[in-house]
């Protein structure tokens, strides 16, 4: 019996893509515990159709949906309307608790927002860290912030724990959860085994027989001009000088990405350039790809519990995890190193097989139970 007859008020505040994946498990624990907990989803949309799609595939129907996707939008305007906007849904609702995600313009400028006001924030996958302000940009700034106001801290591993209590945050706030994207992946993955529709028939089709298939994501703003004209380059040689390889991109809408990868792959014989695609069929392709070229966040967590070797192009990440195990190897985005690693790990089968042993160092998938659980307690 709760020591607290009144149902306690969770706001969940998210807008881009991770971070929809990653809150859906913690909009279900909380939704499923209806007798404690008054729960609400307000989605800033930062990001329109790649949220979408997600909200679609995990049925969540957003209590507030503020809409402020702008084609090409800026740091400064989204920031400035994200605290304006979530001002009025903290108003309305007066939750007693607001969960924020990770290290977006959403998830920061939602946090201060709900300072402001006086609101406890709850930070999912805190304690991330690379301690260089510029890469990744603006993220590493903006989890500092959110780690700043938040109140409770859950961390995924033990080594974001390590970075909070580094930063003189209280240990008695901190949790560690392992990270809720495992959660997501381990929901899904058995669901979506043998997909089989209009989306995935034609990149099937692509791959025919194939032994080398490349999956490929990019959309870090650290990487926009230089860092893609040279991704570009390096892919285009691949798909060239490697026999039997078939690479395939889903294409972030961001116009920075669109617009190089457009310009240097569209057309080019082996390279199927497509959509963002929604999570269902991005698990599918991800278990038929040998290997993966990203600068993803999430994907870089998601490849190792998939035994799929990943490359990672950026030169820092705060997920030294999988770095340590040896199943991400960092490339930046030498255009050389690319072209280098991706023909070893392609040809060199005792590399690749090193490289694929199946690791998990992201958790078990009881992410959200662990946070829904820590809430619980303090009713
Ligand atoms: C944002 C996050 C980044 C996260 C990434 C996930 C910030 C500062 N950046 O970067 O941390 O890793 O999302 O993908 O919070 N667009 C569309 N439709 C969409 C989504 C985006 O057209 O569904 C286009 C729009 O022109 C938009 C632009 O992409 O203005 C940039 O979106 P934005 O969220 O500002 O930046 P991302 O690069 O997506
Ligand atoms: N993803 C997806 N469709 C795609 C590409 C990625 O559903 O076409 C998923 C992927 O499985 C992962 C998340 O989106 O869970 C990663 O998003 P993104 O790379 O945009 O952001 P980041 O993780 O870098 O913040």
């Amino acid at each position: 019996m709760s020591k607290n007859n009144k149902r306690t008020k969770i706001l969940l505040v998210f807008g881009t893509r991770p971070e929809a994946i990653k809150m859906a498990p913690l909009v279900r624990g909380f939704k499923t515990l209806e007798e404690f907990f008054d729960t609400k989803v307000c989605v800033t949309a930062q990001h329109r159709e790649m949220l979408d799609q997600v909200l679609d595939f995990f049925g969540i129907i957003p209590d507030y949906d503020l809409d402020l996707m702008r084609p090409g939008q800026n740091l400064h305007s989204l920031t400035s309307t994200i605290i304006n906007s979530t001002k009025q849904v903290f108003e309305d609702f007066k939750p007693d608790y607001l969960f924020v995600h990770g290290d977006t313009t959403t998830s920061t400028a939602s946090a201060l927002s709900a300072f402001y006001l006086g609101i406890k924030v709850c930070h999912v996958e805190a304690g991330l860290r690379t301690n260089n302000k510029t890469s990744p940009f603006p993220e590493e700034i903006n989890r500092q912030i959110t780690g700043r106001i938040a109140d409770l801290h859950f961390a995924p591993t033990q080594a974001s724990k390590d970075n909070l209590l580094d930063e003189n945050i209280n240990a008695e706030n901190i949790l560690v959860t392992g990270n809720t994207v495992i959660d997501a992946l381990l929901e899904s993955v058995e669901r979506v085994a043998n997909l089989k529709n209009k989306i995935t028939q034609p990149i099937s089709e692509f791959i025919g027989d194939s032994k080398k298939v490349v999956l490929v994501t990019g959309h870090r703003r650290e990487n926009h001009g230089e860092g893609f004209e040279k991704i570009c380059a390096a892919l285009n040689y691949i798909a060239n000088s490697e026999d039997d390889v078939k690479i395939i991109y889903p294409v972030h809408l961001n116009p920075k990405v669109q617009e190089p990868v457009n310009r240097h792959l569209a057309g080019v014989d082996n390279i199927l350039l497509t959509d963002p695609l929604a999570y269902p069929e991005f698990i599918w392709l991800m278990n038929q790809a040998k290997i993966i070229l990203t600068d993803s966040g999430g994907i870089q967590e998601e490849a190792p519990s998939l035994g799929k070797p990943v490359l990672v192009m950026r030169d820092t990440t705060e997920r030294p995890e999988a770095v340590d195990a040896g199943t991400v190897i960092l490339v930046g985005t030498n255009k050389e190193k690319i072209i280098k690693e991706c023909q070893s790990l392609l040809n060199d089968q005792n590399r690749f097989e090193k490289m694929s042993k199946l690791h998990n160092p992201y958790g078990d998938g009881k992410a959200a139970n662990k946070i829904v659980n820590k809430i619980k307690a303090c009713r």
